[in-house]
């Protein structure tokens, strides 16, 4: 049986921030929900995050958050509380009305090293497991070690001490061997001796580190690759983070098939999903939940969020949020889908053209600045330049409807609530406030007047 606690109370000082540290987002998620997620894989009985500075919010964000949605088999999350944050060891302290009796390992992971991979984790878990060991430890030889914690062993690998970069001696500093934040112990041995812990550091805080002066064996156990093991703790650890981020997940896309153009000016949340000969163009960002599918070309210079693209779809220059596009339509240069728009196939969005909430049937065209909000449109309608649909009254919104083949001219304004058949043609320039049934010629604008010889009188002298 495998518990995990997650160590999340910390404001993050060095983040300078009002929000907590773990709050921070790397590419779409928070750095505890990325902690949570690397434990996704692994067999838990029980799931904690001990929560301090601003625990209400933390708790909010991970039950409203994405990892409860995306992991619905997991262990339910508790949250216990470490109402002064005194220190890591402080904070495990917490645990012990909660997980008396429990007769399995603890993994504790620090909420602020979000890159860690599921393996890692199993791998010092396997290990513990075949030694016996008492508790186990995640290590790492840094170039730059400063700020880390540093590990001494002997040469079987056994813990000595812990001895955190303030506390080092000029000597103790000279080791690269880090400790990365990650535990295995097996908690009735740390159940023992967890209030034999004492605060005589530079920092005066219970340090968990501390612990393996009592246990034994401890053994620690370095990572494969130490870029896994990056603990956030200022702006500049989390940037470093992100583009680590990045080339693991451009990496895998490019391995599945996908081109990437200019790779370093594009962004891809690890949610993303992209199929086989995708086409990336440079300054494109996709974001959340969204999927691409083959032969689809998406930029330059577009952000995609949370949208679903089909097949064979060019995106160039523009916004798609929160909307569905299908196969072999064309979209941009400069338009903006939001609001569950959902454009069939075939189309064209075109420039400068904004569509919201808003249905668009298969081989339909807004070519040229319009704006869609609130309507459906059937197939093969064609929205002349300059059309707007006037949803708004100032106070509430109203549906547009308009029917299969109908063409709207150019610089047309239809006023909402509001319904056009099929086959309606809308002269160029109408204002359109009434319902037009199919078949029709709708002209609703003043009649042109022409004056011959009108011309403007010479003034008077
Ligand atoms: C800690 C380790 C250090 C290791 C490093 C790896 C200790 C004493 N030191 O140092 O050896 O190299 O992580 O990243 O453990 N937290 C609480 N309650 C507290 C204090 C901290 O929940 O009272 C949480 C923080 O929110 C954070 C995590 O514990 O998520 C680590 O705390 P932090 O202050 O960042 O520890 P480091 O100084 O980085
Ligand atoms: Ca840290």
């Amino acid at each position: 049986m495998v518990a995990i606690a997650i160590l999340a109370a910390g404001r993050g000082t060095r983040m300078k921030s009002d929000l907590p540290k773990v709050l921070h987002e790397l590419a779409g998620r928070s750095l505890v929900e990325r902690v949570l997620q690397s434990c996704q894989e692994i067999q838990i009985s029980r799931r904690i995050v001990i929560v301090g500075y601003r625990g209400e919010l933390v708790k909010e964000a991970l039950m409203g958050g994405k990892e409860i949605r995306d992991n619905p088999q997991s262990p339910p999350l508790e949250f216990v509380e470490q109402t002064e944050q005194l220190g890591t060891g402080h904070a495990i302290q917490q645990l012990l009305p909660h997980l008396q009796g429990f007769q399995g390992d603890l993994l504790v992971l620090n909420g602020d090293v979000p890159l860690l991979r599921s393996e890692t984790i199993k791998q010092l878990m396997a290990i513990h497991k075949q030694h016996q060991n008492s508790a186990t430890l995640l290590t790492a030889n840094l170039p730059n070690p400063q700020g880390y914690g540093r590990v001494f062993t002997d040469s079987q690998n056994l813990v000595q001490q812990i001895v955190e970069d303030r506390d080092c001696t000029q000597a103790q500093k000279q080791s690269h061997r880090i400790n990365a934040g990650v535990y295995c112990f097996h908690w009735p041995d740390l159940e023992k001796i967890l209030p034999e812990l004492k605060a005589d550091n530079d920092q005066k805080e219970y340090y968990l580190t501390d612990t393996v002066n009592f246990l034994s064996p401890v053994m620690a156990v370095d990572v494969e690759d130490y870029q896994e093991i990056l603990g956030i703790n200022d702006r500049k650890h989390l940037a470093t983070a992100c583009d680590i981020l990045q080339r693991r997940v451009k990496d895998k896309w490019m391995t599945a098939g996908v081109t990437l153009l200019d790779p370093n000016s594009i962004t891809i949340d690890d949610t993303v999903e992209l199929q086989p000969d995708v086409v990336i163009e440079p300054q494109t960002h996709l974001r959340g939940k969204t999927s691409i599918a083959s032969g689809s070309r998406i930029g330059p210079g577009s952000l995609i969020e949370n949208s679903q693209i089909a097949e064979n779809v060019t995106v160039l220059y523009s916004v798609v949020s929160d909307s569905t596009v299908a196969q072999n339509s064309r979209i941009g240069p400069y338009a903006h889908l939001r609001g569950h728009a959902e454009i069939g196939a075939n189309c064209r969005v075109g420039n400068f053209v904004e569509v919201k909430n808003t249905q668009i049937g298969d081989r339909s065209n807004a070519a040229h600045l319009s704006y869609l909000g609130d309507a459906t449109l059937g197939e093969k309608v064609n929205i002349g330049a300059g059309t707007i649909t006037a949803n708004y009254d100032g106070k509430n919104k109203h549906k547009t409807q308009i029917g299969d083949r109908t063409k709207i001219g150019s610089n047309s304004v239809l006023v909402a609530p509001i319904t056009l058949g099929e086959d309606v043609t809308v002269a160029a320039g109408s204002v359109v406030t009434e319902d037009v049934s199919n078949d029709c010629l709708v002209i609703a604008r003043s009649r042109q007047a022409v004056k011959p010889g009108w011309k403007l009188k010479e003034p008077k002298k």
